[in-house]
């Protein structure tokens, strides 16, 4: 019996500790890896591609605080944080990082 309740103390454990670390937040790289990639990793609809030095370029112009704002209500061709409605602003400026510090290798 007490060995039942321990058990079901584990796994209500397990399951709070999982969404404890998603609430937590994703790294940039996940979220750039399961959202932003689909457009930036090929540059569709023109937006500047992972890796290019273009963002290089939008850093100095622009800042990294005004591309994420960009990032977080969208910019022409962009969907707001690139559709990922679940996305708090906290991982979409860690997703414009990323694809900054892609750019300066
Ligand atoms: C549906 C395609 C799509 C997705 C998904 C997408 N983007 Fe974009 N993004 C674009 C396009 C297109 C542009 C170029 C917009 C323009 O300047 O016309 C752009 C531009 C940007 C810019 C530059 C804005 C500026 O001020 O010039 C940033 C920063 C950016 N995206 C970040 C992200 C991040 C972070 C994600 C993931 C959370 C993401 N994007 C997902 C299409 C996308």
């Amino acid at each position: 019996m007490a060995r039942k309740t321990f058990l079901i103390v584990l796994i209500i454990g397990f399951v709070a500790g999982l969404s404890l670390a998603a609430a937590a937040g994703r790294t940039g790289q996940q979220v750039y890896e399961s959202i932003c990639k689909a457009c930036h990793g090929t540059g569709l609809s023109g937006a500047p591609k992972f890796g290019d030095k273009v963002w290089v370029q939008l850093e100095k112009k622009e800042g990294l605080k005004e591309l994420v704002k960009d990032a977080i209500k969208g910019e022409r061709a962009m969907p707001p944080k690139g559709g990922c409605a679940d996305c708090t602003d906290e991982e979409v400026r860690a997703a414009v990082k990323y694809l900054i510090d892609s750019a300066q290798k």
